[in-house]
């Protein structure tokens, strides 16, 4: 009778379960691969992102951009900085066509995204989102699955240069430890990694970096970040930041503010300019503006003097 009942009671739970998964199931995708879909861009080419006068708003919201204009040539390291709630995130999710736009449109190597199969979009970016899903498997499947088929050498090396295996090694099952229901049995920052070990391991010409590095102690920070630009070398990368010497070093830096680009260019003319970024930058550097090193040499980012965040 005890076994029955243990029995009676995970059919009760499966059915529940197959009953949640089925709604999610029933309902229609909104966006949708067209009838018949352009291949993708040249290998060469597939690193150039234009937006051209992208219009967008938020279900039910008040409209976000309004005739949006970005180019970023092939290999460029862009960072996106400004205010919480500038449009940065909604950026990055665009160019994924998580949500398709209300005008305009959006090139990936001279190709309109929405005349894209979806998967063929997605295989071109590598994506590490401000909060990223972890699965309830174990750190290696975690990290696998950003490449289906990569040997197990690939696996450790994208979890070695993420610094993964640093505290992996020393958990009793190693990279075999299961993570927890959405990673619980992580912290904020061992789950960063696993992030950054996938976006290593998918190597993809389009890098999309959403806060990736925000939860990380700024020893670990600079470690990190070594083996990003590592990674972004040839690559053309979209890197969000709120610590401005994350990004501080890129090729441009475009400053969002309420859906508009307020500002760009380098850090040092945007510095010079004394605009919203310099303003932010003061903030974050405590007044010692004049301490940026020149942006010579991207191992090493400016002296971190920054408060965590500006929030
Ligand atoms: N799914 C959504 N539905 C409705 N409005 C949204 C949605 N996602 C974002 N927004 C709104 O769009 C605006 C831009 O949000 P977004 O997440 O792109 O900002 P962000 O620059 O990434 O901010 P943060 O620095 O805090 O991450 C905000 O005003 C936000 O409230
Ligand atoms: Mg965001």
């Amino acid at each position: 009778m005890f076994e029955f009942n243990q029995i009676y009671r995970r059919l009760e739970s499966s059915m529940t379960e197959a009953a949640q998964f089925t709604q999610l199931l029933l309902t229609p995708p909104t966006v949708l691969d067209p009838q018949s879909p352009e291949p993708v861009p040249e290998p060469e080419r597939a690193g150039e992102v234009r937006f051209e006068k992208v219009d967008f708003a938020h279900a039910g919201a008040q409209p976000l951009f309004a005739g949006l204009d970005l180019d970023v040539p092939g290999g460029a390291k862009i960072g996106l900085v400004g205010r919480s709630g500038g449009g940065k995130t909604t950026l990055t999710r665009l160019l994924l066509r998580m949500t398709d736009i209300d005008g305009g449109r959006i090139m990936i190597g001279g190709r309109d995204i929405s005349r894209l199969r979806q998967r063929d979009l997605r295989g071109l970016m590598a994506y590490v989102p401000q909060d990223p899903a972890m699965f309830h498997r174990t750190l290696r499947e975690n990290i696998a699955f950003a490449r289906p088929g990569a040997s197990e050498a690939e696996i450790r090396r994208a979890a070695q240069a993420a610094h993964v295996t640093e505290f992996a090694d020393a958990l009793p099952d190693g990279l075999d430890t299961m993570v927890g229901e959405r990673g619980v049995k992580l912290s904020g920052g061992q789950r960063q990694r696993v992030a950054l070990a996938r976006a290593i391991l998918r190597d993809a010409p389009i890098l999309l970096l959403d806060e990736a590095t925000s939860a990380l102690d700024s020893e670990s920070e600079i470690l990190v970040q070594e083996a990003l630009w590592r990674l972004m070398e040839g690559r053309t990368a979209l890197v969000v930041a709120h610590r401005l010497s994350t990004v501080a070093h890129m090729d441009r830096l475009v400053v969002l503010d309420r859906g508009r680009i307020v500002e760009q260019g380098t850090h040092h003319e945007l510095l010079a300019c004394g605009g919203t970024y310099a303003k932010l930058w003061q903030h974050q550097s405590g007044g010692f503006l004049d301490e940026s090193p020149a942006p010579a040499a991207p191992s090493a980012p400016p002296s971190p003097r920054q408060g965590d965040s500006w929030r």
